[in-house]
């Protein structure tokens, strides 16, 4: 096994699917991945930073035919957003690969050959339970109720299809080994033990090719099939990194690979990709960790709670360093964390603009006026610069680690230490007595130098606020150019300062929540605006069946609609409604609960037991309070918008409930 020798570093953020515009998960990631590379960069080593975006398969295919466009035209606008991701959060990053590139398309193609030349991958037939939204087989033992997936609750398919297979199994003994001597190729320790015991529980021969499908990479010579999505978007970690085109560049960096992701990937990265690389014969990962999720003020964070964290608009209102720092400084990496935007103010408050930009303030402020702006020189040992040696040492430790929240820690202590320096020395006393200058001139070299290695430490979190400290010490280096090990203690005396500014500015906390209040209501009114406006024109075109028409769609269009039958079981007035009835409708296998306006035709006797049709693929909508997940479908005739006539969609014969309309 290779010997790392601590001075290459590859790095690699998972990538990122395009079927949905970037949320905090992604931006988390690609910031603790820039975060360490420039750490790493600071000390010395040659580092290699990828990111980038996962553009095939099923999800990307089907969000494509849902807004009409091809699935290219779809991954070229969408994947632009990552890019922009990148540039918002400051990201460092040396490459940016996207899996439908050619270098990428003709990398999968070359392993998959190698692999079936060599007998690790065979052709066979795979049936199973086929979730097809999660893109997924479940096996009979994990199956939710009714057949039912159960990561999503949908139902299952049975599949049978055609498959290539990769010989995961033939790896697993030497994977196991692999683990049992590098107790940091998983981490943090809770995810090694968990891929620990799924290991040696036994994994099966995987299915890494469809049928079903056409937007993927097609099987080399087999053009029926398309390769896995799985499968194409883990070998981007070689592509990037030259395994076919630049065998310089792959020996130069893969044999440093550390791969980071969620915690919610973590078999496919410690497990089928690890048992790909044993059989391609290549190493394996020095390191993967994997984070935890972000839940938004307390609650999961989904679409359908509307509480998605948008992280342009956080750089946006608060700038990228203040957001890189709280989700590095806020939660242990690793863990769970919850995201709060009165959580995020309150660091700026403290951490920020009292505990680092006083220091700056106060320190500038005094050498301005004791020294005319001129750092003075002091040999006499001081303990700001004892603890120094210790925090970089802390540092170091917490970094190798991925402890990023410590690493700050450790800088915020020390921080910490030096305002408390000034309050204990009292320089303003010092001042005032001419016997003392020695003393002065010992207390603010030391407060400069203690500035000086601050901003240093924290570049690699927040590199845009480490320069403007050293622009306003004088300094007209880049923090994050510089190197950690090159600090010597007391070179900043004779600097001449630059301008004074304030780094952070307090946020009033009653005016932001004023702030908060009217952006909501904003937002809020502009959403019903919207809404209302789609209202006015369906309801517009519905008016007259006979005069107004849709315009013409395509099959898929249709197809993205997914209707079921349904049964009423249960149908009960809302109290606050004069329109809307709540219905629970049974689906054969699950029951929904839908609020439909149509309490002016029926009475509820007249709607329990019927069947109906139901849209069961509807984005949930909260009506009265009451979140409604589905629409059963009625044909009517309205005047001036209004149904006049209304009757209900009913299956003209018996059949099970849940079949699918088409
Ligand atoms: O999984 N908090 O892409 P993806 C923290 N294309 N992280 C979160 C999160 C949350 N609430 N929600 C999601 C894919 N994530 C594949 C990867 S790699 C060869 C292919 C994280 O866009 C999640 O854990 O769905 C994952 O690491 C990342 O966002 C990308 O998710
Ligand atoms: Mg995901």
């Amino acid at each position: 096994m290779f010997m790392d020798d601590g001075k290459r570093f590859y790095i690699t953020t998972p990538i990122y699917y395009v079927n949905d515009i970037p949320h905090i998960g992604h931006a988390y990631t690609t910031t603790a991945c820039d975060v360490i590379s420039r750490y790493k960069r600071m000390k010395g080593c040659d580092v290699f930073f990828l990111t980038g975006t996962d553009e095939h398969g099923q999800k990307i295919q089907t969000a494509a035919e849902a807004k009409g466009e091809t699935p290219q035209e779809l991954v070229d606008r969408v994947h632009v957003a990552f890019r922009k991701l990148c540039t918002a959060l400051g990201a460092s990053n040396d490459d940016f690969i996207r899996t439908t590139e050619d270098r990428h398309i003709r990398t999968v193609q070359a392993v998959f050959s190698k692999l079936i030349e060599q007998g690790d991958i065979y052709k066979g037939t795979y049936s199973g339970y086929y979730c097809v939204p999660d893109e997924t087989y479940v096996p009979e033992n994990a199956m939710g109720p009714n057949h039912t997936c159960p990561d999503c609750g949908r139902p299952l398919i049975i599949m049978e299809e055609e498959s290539y297979f990769f010989r995961a199994s033939k790896y697993v003994s030497q994977l196991i080994e692999y683990y049992e001597k590098h107790a940091r190729a998983v981490m943090p320790k809770i995810r090694y033990n968990e891929i620990m015991s799924f290991l040696k529980g036994g994994v099966r021969d995987q299915s890494v090719s469809r049928t079903t499908l056409k937007w993927g990479i097609p099987v080399p010579g087999d053009e029926k099939h398309v390769i896995y999505v799985w499968f194409d978007a883990l070998v981007n970690y070689i592509t990037a990194a030259g395994y076919l085109d630049d065998p310089e560049k792959f020996a130069r960096y893969w044999p440093h690979v550390r791969h980071m992701v969620g915690k919610d990937i973590i078999r496919f990265h410690c497990v089928t990709w690890p048992l790909l690389l044993l059989a391609l014969g290549v190493n394996l990962p020095a390191e993967i960790f994997a984070h935890g999720w972000w839940t938004v003020d307390g609650e999961k964070m989904s679409k359908t709670r509307g509480n998605v964290v948008d992280p342009f608009k956080m750089v946006e209102e608060y700038g990228a360093d203040p957001f890189r720092y709280f989700m590095m400084r806020e939660v242990p990496f690793g863990n769970d964390g919850d995201f709060s935007e009165l959580a995020l103010v309150g660091r700026i408050n403290s951490d920020l603009a009292n505990d680092l930009g006083n220091l700056l303030n106060r320190t500038h402020r005094m050498i301005q006026s004791y020294r005319g702006g001129v750092v003075p020189a002091s040999d006499e040992p001081c303990d700001l610069s004892e603890m120094s040696a210790d925090v970089m040492r802390r540092v170091d430790a917490a970094m190798n680690d991925y402890a990023f929240d410590d690493a700050l820690k450790a800088i915020w202590e020390f921080i910490g230490r030096s305002n408390k320096f000034i309050d204990e020395t009292m320089p303003w006393k010092l001042a005032k007595d001419d016997t003392q200058s020695a003393k002065l001139d010992y207390v603010l070299l030391n407060l400069y130098e203690a500035l000086r290695l601050s901003a240093m430490l924290i570049a690699p979190v927040m590199p845009d606020t480490a320069k403007r400290i050293w622009t306003q010490l004088g300094i007209h280096d880049d923090p994050v150019k510089s190197q950690y090990d090159s600090f010597t203690w007391g070179n900043g005396a004779g600097n001449k300062l630059g301008e004074s500014e304030v780094l952070f500015p307090r946020i009033d906390i009653k005016e932001w929540q004023k702030h908060k209040e009217e952006q909501k209501l904003q937002e809020e009114s502009a959403k019903n605006a919207e809404a209302a406006a789609n209202a006015d024109t369906q309801s517009a075109k519905t008016e007259t069946p006979e005069t107004e028409h849709e315009p013409e769609i395509g099959i898929e269009s249709f197809k993205a609609v997914e209707m079921r039958v349904a049964q009423i079981t249960k149908c009960e007035e809302i109290p606050r409604s004069k329109k809307l009835y709540r219905l629970e409708l049974d689906l054969g296998y699950e029951s929904r609960v839908v609020c439909s306006g149509i309490k002016a035709f029926f009475t509820p006797e007249e709607l329990t037991g019927k069947r109906v049709i139901l849209v069961t693929n509807l984005k949930p909508a909260k009506l009265c309070g009451i979140e409604s997940n589905g629409m059963i479908l009625c044909a009517s005739v309205k005047k001036d918008g209004v149904s006049e006539q209304l009757t209900l969609i009913t299956p003209e014969s018996d059949i099970p409930l849940g079949s699918r309309v088409s």
